[in-house]
Parts: structure tokens; C-alpha cells; sequence
């Protein structure tokens, strides 16, 4: 922003302060202004100047980043410029991951390496078992993930030198490649099931699979329909740009802390309802509902707001057109379904679906399926329990807060996040305590 008396070239903003009179002017660039020029808005030449306040980050552009493009009203969604469903129609979870840290495509030798890379380090080291062992019978998965990633900067001590490019390619790999046996590890816990090793001879998915179900017998062959369709749904989840998990990857990466630490503060944010965790509330609600009878009912105590219910799996901050993860995922829906068999919770969502989207009050608020609507079906349909979805989401999810943490760290605007507040508390005040202290210090 200029003085009062410059005069940008270009697009720019006017701002007249009406406790000075002055009028400055602030350059347009993308169609942003800078917060920070707003600091030369001033009363007194010693006074802060003037802040943005925005809660929630609702209009504020945190970077610049060119892995991931959403136009939520025209229900766009692509990575690096490619379109989502191009990606999931002929991609592999793999090839998506090396694209969004890359920025192109791989190469023949490119893809075979990293794919022989990850196959590679697909091992915990045995501590890390151990490790979880420790934890409780009924421990939540996204708990476990969360600590045992967390705990993984211990094993790596040099991934610290973020700075170096060779450290940053190996915790990629490492993490692409250890995040599903983890993950894995935690589910068997839970169910008191021995841990199952990598099958190093198996695919990314198939070995995930694999450890999750095997049991005696020498090869775990899964099903190529859910072997597909697990592949999929990791690539809808790779990434979706500067949503929570990825902010909270970010501003704690920015304090240049390891890779292990920023992800697991990744992992932190997604357990939460509001954003991980909806899958696991539309299975709840099909649930409450328990019969196609009870739906006109639900539908008006959503309408009314009664109980303050919502409609789980409606709805979305960006998108309002369509989800085009859930097309996709409605189709993937369908094959898996076709295996599994139509269950109860199927038959309630199909038909909670068809009355929402011919209902006034669902289309005047632009209120259409999400991805989470259908993903927490097929996870059922698979046998997953509920409160396990969202370690799925976290599995994927790894491959964008990774790309995005390398970005910021690379990105020479950035620096640690630090945001300002408001103040609204006491003024200064002198202490005088009421308490009576066994121990007292003298000063
Ligand atoms: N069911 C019933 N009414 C709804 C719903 C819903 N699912 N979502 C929004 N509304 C209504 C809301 O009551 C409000 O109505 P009114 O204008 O009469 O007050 C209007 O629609 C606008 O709602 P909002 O809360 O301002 O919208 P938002 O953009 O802040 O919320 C949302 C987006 C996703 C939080 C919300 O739609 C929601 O709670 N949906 C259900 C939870 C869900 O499925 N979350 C998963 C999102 S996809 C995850 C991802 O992308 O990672």
C-alpha cells in the first residue's frame, strides 16, 4: 500500500480513513490486497495500524500454492491442473502422490522407482510395534496413528535437516510408505488381532488390505473390486487444498520443526468432527434413522431444526453446485455394493438422497452430497469399523500435507505463523493474592 500521496499504476484499492481524512490506495494482485499494507493505516505515527480481523481464516489467502485448484460453484476440483476424475479414472494412489509433491507426472523410471522406494520402506521398525502394544484395548485408531507418527521423529532424527533435499525425499517415501502399516497396526490392535507385516510382493493398496485381514493363510489375495476402490478413494483424499489439517501441517511445519511432527499435527486436526470425522457422523445418523420409515421424519426435524440435526454428508463450505469426489465415489459405491450386498444403511441413504434432492429446502440452500456421504458406506461395506474411517482419510491426505509442507518451507514469502489477535481482556491491574500458601516463596 502507498502513502497518501502516491499513486500506484495499475488496479489498485481506495481506502479513505474517516478519523484522518487521508485516502490510500492499495494494489489489486490477484484479486487480493496485502493485510500487511494495512499497517500503514495509522492515527499517530507510534500507533500498530490497522489489522485485519478474520476468524477462521474465511477470507484470507495464507499462500500462494499451485498444487491443488477448487472453484467450489462450479464443482471443480484438480490437482497440478489435472482433473480429478481423469486422475481417479486412470491414475494409482502413487502416481497422484509423486504428481502433487512433483508438480508433473513421472516418468516410466521415475513411477518404477519411487514405487520400488516406497515398497522398500514399508517396515516399522520393531520399537515402534512395541510402542503400540502399549496402547489401551479400546484406544481410538486416529489416537494411535497420531502418537505412533508423532513417535517416528524419534527414529529419524535427521529429518530435521529440512533444508536438505535429500532428507525431504526420504521422510516422503518413508511416510508414504509406513502411514498404511501403522494404520494397519492400529486396526489389528483394536481387534486384538496379531500385527501383519508388509507383503512387499503386493501393491500399495493390496498390502494395505492385506494387513488388515490377513490371517493364516501364506498370500492375502483382496478383492481387485476393493483393492480398486480403496485405490480411488486415497487419490479423492490426497489433497483439497488449504482445508484445516493441511493449515495446521503447515503452521506448525513453518516453525521448521521435522516432517514426523508437522504431519501428526496433520493428523491432530483431521481426528476432529468438523473435518475428518463426517463419514463417521453420516454412518451414525443412517444409524439413529434405522428404518426408510423414519426418513420424512428426519428429513422435517432437519428441516425445523429440531434437535439441531443436519442432514450428514450434505452440504459443503466450498462446493456448492456438486462434490465432484462424489460422483466419482457415488459409482465406486455401486461396485463395491454390487459384492457386498445392499445393506440396511444403503437402503436408507439411497432413499434419504432421492427425498433430499427433490426437496425445497435442501435446493434452495445448495445443499448436495459430499464426498463423505458415500465413503462411509463402502468403508462399511468393506467392514471397517466406524470410528476407523478416518485414519483412512489420513492415509491419503499424507501425500498433500507433505507437498504443501514442501511448498511453504520452499516458499521465500513465508515465515513462521504467527497470526495477531485482538485483545478484550483486563487492563493492566497489580497483583494481590487471596490464596494462603503452605509453601511460601519469599522474595
Ligand atoms: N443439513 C441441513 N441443513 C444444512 C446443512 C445440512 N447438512 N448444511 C447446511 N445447512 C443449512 C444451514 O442450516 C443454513 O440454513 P439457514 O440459511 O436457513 O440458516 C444453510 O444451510 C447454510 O449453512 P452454513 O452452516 O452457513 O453452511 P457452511 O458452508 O458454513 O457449512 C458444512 C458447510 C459442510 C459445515 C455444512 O453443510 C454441514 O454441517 N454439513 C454436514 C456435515 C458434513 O457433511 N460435513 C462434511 C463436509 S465434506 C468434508 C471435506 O470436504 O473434507
Amino acid at each position: 500500500m502507498s502513502g497518501p500521496t502516491a499513486t500506484p499504476s495499475g488496479d489498485h484499492l481506495e481506502i479513505k480513513d474517516s478519523r484522518t481524512g487521508k485516502t490510500y490506495t492499495a494494489p489489486i494482485v490477484d484479486e487480493t490486497i496485502r493485510t500487511a499494507d494495512l499497517k500503514q493505516i495509522k492515527v499517530n505515527a507510534d500507533d500498530f495500524g490497522i489489522m485485519g480481523y478474520d476468524p477462521a481464516f474465511m477470507n484470507t489467502a495464507s499462500c500462494r500454492s499451485s498444487i491443488t485448484f477448487i472453484d467450489g460453484d462450479k464443482g471443480i476440483l484438480r490437482y497440478r491442473g489435472y482433473p480429478i476424475d481423469q486422475l481417479a479414472g486412470k491414475a494409482s494412489f502413487l502416481e497422484v502422490a509423486w504428481l502433487l509433491r512433483r508438480g508433473e507426472l513421472p516418468t516410466q523410471p521415475q513411477y518404477d522407482q519411487f514405487v520400488e522406494d516406497v515398497t522398500y520402506h514399508t517396515y516399522v521398525h520393531e520399537n515402534i510395534k512395541h510402542f503400540m502394544e502399549g496402547f489401551r484395548y479400546d484406544a481410538h485408531p486416529m489416537s494411535m496413528l497420531g502418537a505412533s507418527v508423532a513417535a517416528l521423529s524419534s527414529f529419524y532424527p535427521t529429518a530435521k535437516n529440512i533444508y536438505d533435499e535429500r532428507e525431504r525425499d526420504i521422510a516422503f517415501i518413508r511416510l508414504i510408505a509406513k502411514m498404511p502399516t501403522i494404520a494397519a497396526f492400529a486396526y489389528r490392535h483394536v481387534k486384538g488381532m496379531p500385527y501383519v507385516y508388509p507383503d512387499n510382493a503386493l501393491p500399495y493398496a493390496e498390502n494395505y488390505l492385506s494387513m488388515i485381514a490377513r490371517m493364516s493363510e501364506p498370500r492375502y489375495e483382496a478383492n481387485p473390486v476393493y483393492a480398486k476402490a480403496i485405490d480411488i478413494l486415497f487419490i479423492l483424499h490426497a489433497d483439497h487444498e488449504q482445508n484445516c489439517s493441511t493449515n495446521a501441517v503447515r503452521a506448525v511445519g513453518s516453525s521448521h520443526v521435522d516432517p514426523y511432527s508437522a504431519v501428526a499435527a496433520g493428523i491432530a486436526a483431521l481426528y476432529g468432527p468438523l473435518h475428518g470425522g463426517a463419514n463417521e457422523a453420516v454412518l451414525r445418523m443412517l444409524h439413529d434413522i434405522g428404518d426408510v420409515k423414519n426418513i420424512p421424519a428426519f428429513i422435517e426435524s432437519v428441516k425445523t431444526g429440531k434437535g439441531e440435526a443436519r442432514l450428514m454428508g450434505f452440504g459443503h463450505r466450498v462446493y456448492k453446485s456438486y462434490d465432484p469426489r462424489a460422483k466419482i465415489v457415488k459409482a465406486l459405491c455401486d461396485d463395491v455394493l454390487k459384492i457386498a450386498g445392499v445393506g440396511k444403511d444403503m437402503e436408507i441413504a439411497l432413499e434419504l438422497e432421492r427425498i433430499a434432492l427433490s426437496d425445497e429446502y435442501f435446493i434452495k440452500r445448495k445443499l448436495y452430497p459430499n464426498v463423505d456421504f458415500y465413503t462411509g458406506l463402502i468403508y462399511r461395506a468393506l467392514h471397517f469399523p466406524t470410528d476407523y474411517f478416518t485414519v483412512l482419510f489420513a492415509i491419503a491426505r499424507t501425500a498433500g500435507w507433505l507437498a504443501q509442507w514442501e511448498e511453504m518451507l520452499l516458499d521465500k514469502e513465508q515465515k513462521i505463523a504467527r497470526p495477531r489477535q485482538i485483545y478484550t481482556g483486563s487492563p493492566e491491574r497489580e497483583y494481590k493474592t487471596n490464596l494462603d500458601y503452605k509453601h511460601k516463596i519469599t522474595k
